[in-house]
């Protein structure tokens, strides 16, 4: 980057407290909670985004009340047992020069009784779109419990340093509820009115402003996505919380829409500025937005132009801790971009903690310090890596930083391995970013990369070496013979690296996986012209990917040209190319059209030979990472290489 970017780090002041810059970390689950309370984790995670330069962190949605609770690892902020934990997290982001607040919510309709042990609780006895369960509607006396809930939960983390608290008001949880009249259909002081759904978070409000907080902020969604407050009343509830407010953040989408709140890499950079540029225009307060800010130049336009006062970023920094102090000194090419794939949520929500899908150390930052780096017994020696794919382009890198001598050998002439196929699915070309942040440091190391070097089990290179790290990942396997497919057939990857292979006007292709390549087959050909029938074994596509990314794959392929077999699948092909299907409910279905060709999805198959052999051979120290040992995702790959390579270190030392 050539012009430097003064906008974002121009200090601002928020209620009591000056930030020095206009960066801030978005309240985001870590799935660090341990028995309800802050921990280690939680410490080590936030004190590297705050020496990373962010202006404030917003700690994760956190429970004001036990009917709250859904999820395991949330802390319970209504505890005052937090005040000990929170105070060393507090020192610590406060030490390296960020603001800390918490996010203090109650769920309402997005608690989980199996975690709460309670109904869950709503303005009316709605439904929970999570567990369709009715919920429990308040009574007055259990709304003035949620409010001391509140002020309970912000005394808390006050007396555990915190500087201040926001106010989760949207997202579907219970302040948010009750100001939407499809979910509020009180007819007491709480609802009706716009005056009286607002009624119960303005009176949290007033409760927490006789705290002396350093900042009192707001979290509100937008009109748009069903997220409320409803659109006529948007600007009137804007202006009554206005006075008790030190800045409204801006956010769209609920809990049972997080696609919308989350968006992945098929949502556009910016895609919920608007939002944010809307409340703007209406409110005299400083206002944050959200959703995908992490190029650099937006982020900085979006302050300089005026549209908001503050760039919230959740997962520019989930991915990479140092994103605000590498703008900063100008230096956005070392920044490891987020591509969106959402595998941080995924991770956060099934009982943690938080990962990244390339920043092996994200979630695991305490634990990685604590780790031995270089002693004198590893330093110098010399180690290979057999393979060039994720795990074990991360597993050189890794292996490098503890001192040894690296080399690593890639079969193919170029490195990257299974993150071309990813990357080759449209849509999700930003997977070539991964690769692409590999190479880069890889090239920036000592590292020694042979390209076209296959070394087969038992060759001599490996007495040259002190240690060994096999990352040979996995093969599709070959389809499978069918006597009852009489066309041609071909893989999804094949069509994948070259969509021209397949002669013929109508395809078959069936996805029966979970997984991106069938889909990403199917568009390539529909792009082509090509008329693309789906078999599909269920109503979705995407199965094995994180929620998130499942709708919008969805909603991405209903949007082409493709004719749709849901519930079904394939028996035969004859050969003037008739296809028989078998439908849920319906038996044998012949289809009428003629197909041409038939696309498959193939499981991958372990490349572990060189596993086998060096673990029989005996007397090589070596350790396996990713699709070697079992073909899965990246995230597995790199997080393995990472600690494959530490594992090899400390066996080395042991010698
Ligand atoms: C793992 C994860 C958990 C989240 N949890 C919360 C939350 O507790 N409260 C909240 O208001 N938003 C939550 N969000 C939404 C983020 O605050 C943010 O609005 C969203 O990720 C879009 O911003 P980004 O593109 O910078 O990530 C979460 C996001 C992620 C990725
Ligand atoms: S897991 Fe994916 S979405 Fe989450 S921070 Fe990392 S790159 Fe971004």
């Amino acid at each position: 980057m050539s012009e430097p970017i003064p906008g974002l780090f121009t200090p601002i002041t928020l209620g009591k407290r000056t930030l020095r810059n206009r960066i801030v970390f978005l309240p985001h689950a870590t799935g660090q909670g341990v028995q309800g309370l802050p921990s280690e984790g939680h410490l080590a995670y936030f004190a590297r985004r705050a020496e990373g330069g962010v202006g404030m962190i917003i700690q994760e949605a956190t429970p004001v009340h036990q009917a709250s609770l859904s999820r395991p690892t949330h802390v319970q902020g209504y505890d005052p047992r937090i005040i000990a934990p929170a105070r060393k997290i507090s020192d610590a982001v406060h030490k390296a020069g960020a603001v800390m607040l918490v996010q203090i919510s109650h769920r309402g309709l997005a608690a989980l009784p199996v975690f709460s042990r309670m109904p869950v609780w709503a303005p009316s006895p709605s439904r929970s779109p999570h567990t369709g369960e009715v919920a429990h509607a308040l009574t007055v006396s259990e709304i003035r419990e949620v409010v001391s809930g509140f002020v309970q939960t912000a005394r808390n983390f006050m007396d555990g340093g915190y500087d201040g608290v926001e106010i989760h008001a949207t997202h579907g949880h219970l302040l948010n509820s009750f100001l939407n009249p499809r979910l509020n259909w009180r007819s007491d002081a709480y609802g009706g009115s716009v005056e009286n759904r607002m009624r119960l978070l303005i009176e949290v409000l007033e409760a927490l402003r006789t705290l002396p907080l350093g900042i009192l902020g707001i979290r509100l969604g937008q009109p748009a996505w069903n997220t409320g407050p409803e659109a006529s009343d948007a600007a009137t509830i804007i202006h009554a919380l206005e006075p008790y407010v030190d800045y409204i953040s801006v956010t769209g989408g609920t809990q049972a829409t997080k696609h919308l709140n989350m968006g992945d890499m098929y949502s556009p950079p910016a895609y919920m500025l608007e939002l944010a540029r809307q409340v703007k225009r209406v409110t005299s307060r400083p206002v944050i937005a959200a959703g995908r800010l992490n190029e650099p130049l937006l982020a900085a336009s979006i302050i300089e132009n005026g549209s908001v006062d503050l760039v919230g970023l959740a997962r520019a920094l989930i991915c990479d801790p140092d994103w605000a102090r590498k703008v900063q000194r100008q230096a956005t090419s070392e920044i490891r971009h987020c591509i969106a794939c959402n595998t941080c949520v995924e991770r956060a929500e099934s009982g943690g903690p938080i990962g990244c899908i390339y920043n092996p150390r994200t979630g695991r930052e305490g634990e990685i310090a604590a780790r031995p780096t270089t002693t004198p017994a590893t330093a110098g020696k010399r180690v290979l890596v057999v393979g060039g794919g994720p795990a074990g382009m991360q597993a050189a890198l890794r292996a490098e930083e503890l001192g040894l001598r690296v080399t690593l050998a890639e079969a193919d002439p170029a490195l990257g391995g299974q993150l071309a196929l990813s990357a080759s699915v449209p849509g999700r070309e930003v997977f070539q970013r991964i690769a692409d942040f590999l190479q880069e440091a890889l090239a920036q190391s000592q590292v020694e990369v042979l390209l076209g070097k296959r070394l087969v089990p038992g060759a001599p290179e490996f007495s040259s070496y002190d240690g060994v790290i096999v990352a040979t990942g996995a093969a599709p396997a070959p389809l499978p013979d069918s006597a009852a497919t009489a066309i041609p057939r071909f893989r999804a990857e094949e069509i994948l690296r070259n969509p021209s292979i397949a002669k013929g006007k109508r395809a078959l292709v069936i996805i029966d996986d979970g997984m991106t390549s069938g889909p990403g087959a199917a568009e390539l050909l529909a792009v082509r012209g090509v008329e693309v029938h789906v078999v599909l074994a269920g109503s979705d596509a995407g199965g094995a990917l994180p929620i998130t990314n499942r709708r919008m794959l969805m909603d991405r392929l209903l949007a082409l040209p493709l004719r749709w077999h849901f519930h079904s699948t394939l028996l035969r092909v004859d050969k003037s190319g008739k296809a028989t299907l078998n439908v849920r409910g319906a038996g044998e279905v012949k289809l009428d059209s003629a197909f041409d060709f038939v696309v498959q999805t193939v499981q991958r198959s372990a490349n572990s030979d060189l596993i086998a052999a060096l673990d029989s051979a005996g007397g090589t120290k070596f350790a396996a990472a990713g699709d070697c040992v079992a073909p899965r995702n990246i995230y597995n790959a790199i997080r393995e290489g990472f600690d494959a390579a530490d594992r090899l270190a400390a066996a080395l030392g042991q010698t």
